[in-house]
């Protein structure tokens, strides 16, 4: 089956009815484009477990606050397309903001306390707005499983959450995070970088790395393993740390020293000039 593009809602449920009377099952990858290696990951976990792959690309303004980048986000659906039929998706599914939200939205998806720490507590609204459009894009689709990168840690926890919590008949499958060659998480804010910035960005993975064999060496308190990452962030000069979290894998709670949890999920947020990076990494306590 070659790549087909539709970007109306009844288009979609009209194209995927036939797969669903046939018993096919459905997987779907949400993103806001600008597809790189580590989008092209999930639709071939996609591809390997599910009859119809669905990729779906909008970039959504109720995510996005008034000083981010939702205007100068990057645009390329024909580059997109070229790369989701390289990689056997089926349909992508690109809606315009007029069919997502004809209107202004009245209702929205909050996933309560998780969604206000952390990364939410520097981007108010972030999580509420990828909720939503996520839970929206559920009910469109209805896919039988839906994947999700561990870059974006809090968001996959977040959407799992609300899965969970509201009962959405799929299950979520989280991928781990797919990296240049030198570390560096691929996103598609990197091509913000300049070349003197792109070279600063390795220090992200640097700083996760040199925290994880403090952990493997016995370190649990997480005042001790976030200075061990701001250390290594310090080594940067053009890296300005904005988030540095040290909390308990499942449930993104601080990390207790003396009840340590059975893994950690470090985040990281850092400015590279005007971008902001994020990055992250699970690591089992020893
Ligand atoms: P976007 O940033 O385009 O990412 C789409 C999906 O790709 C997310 O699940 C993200 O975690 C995953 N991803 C991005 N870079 C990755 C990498 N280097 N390795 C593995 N997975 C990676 O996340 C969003 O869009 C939006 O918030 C969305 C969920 C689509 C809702 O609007």
């Amino acid at each position: 089956m070659s790549l087909e593009t539709v970007t109306t809602i009844a288009g979609l449920r009209e194209r995927l009815k036939p797969a669903r009377q046939a018993g096919k099952s459905v997987g779907l990858v949400p993103t806001m484009g600008y597809l790189h290696r580590g989008h092209a990951t999930l639709v071939d976990h996609a591809r390997a477990d599910t009859d119809v792959v669905v990729t779906s690309i909008f970039v959504n303004p109720l995510q996005f606050g008034p000083n981010e980048d939702f205007a100068r986000y990057p645009r390329d659906l024909d580059a997109d397309c070229r790369l989701l039929a390289a990689h056997g998706a089926d349909i992508v599914f690109a809606p315009s903001v007029e069919e997502m939200y004809p209107r202004p939205i009245a209702t929205h998806i909050e996933v309560e306390s998780l969604s206000a720490r952390l990364e939410g507590e520097r981007r108010p609204g972030h999580f509420r707005g990828v909720a939503t459009v996520v839970g929206k894009l559920f009910n469109i689709v209805q896919p039988n499983r839906a994947y999700f990168g561990e870059k974006d840690y809090q968001q996959l926890q977040v959407i799992r959450r609300m899965v969970a919590d509201l009962s959405f008949p799929l299950e979520i499958v989280g991928v781990p995070t797919v990296r240049d060659k030198d570390g560096v998480a691929l996103s598609s804010r990197n091509v913000y970088l300049s070349p003197v910035e792109r070279a600063a960005a390795p220090v992200l993975s640097r700083s996760l790395a040199a925290a994880a064999e403090a952990i493997d060496g016995g370190a649990v308190d997480p005042l001790d393993i976030e200075a061990v990452i701001r250390r290594a962030l310090a080594a940067e000069p053009m890296a300005e740390p904005d988030l540095v979290a040290v909390t308990a894998a499942d449930t993104l709670e601080p990390v207790d020293p003396k009840v340590p949890p059975p893994a950690i999920a470090l985040m990281i947020a850092v400015r590279i000039g005007r971008t902001r990076l994020i990055d992250q990494r699970v690591v089992a306590v020893p």
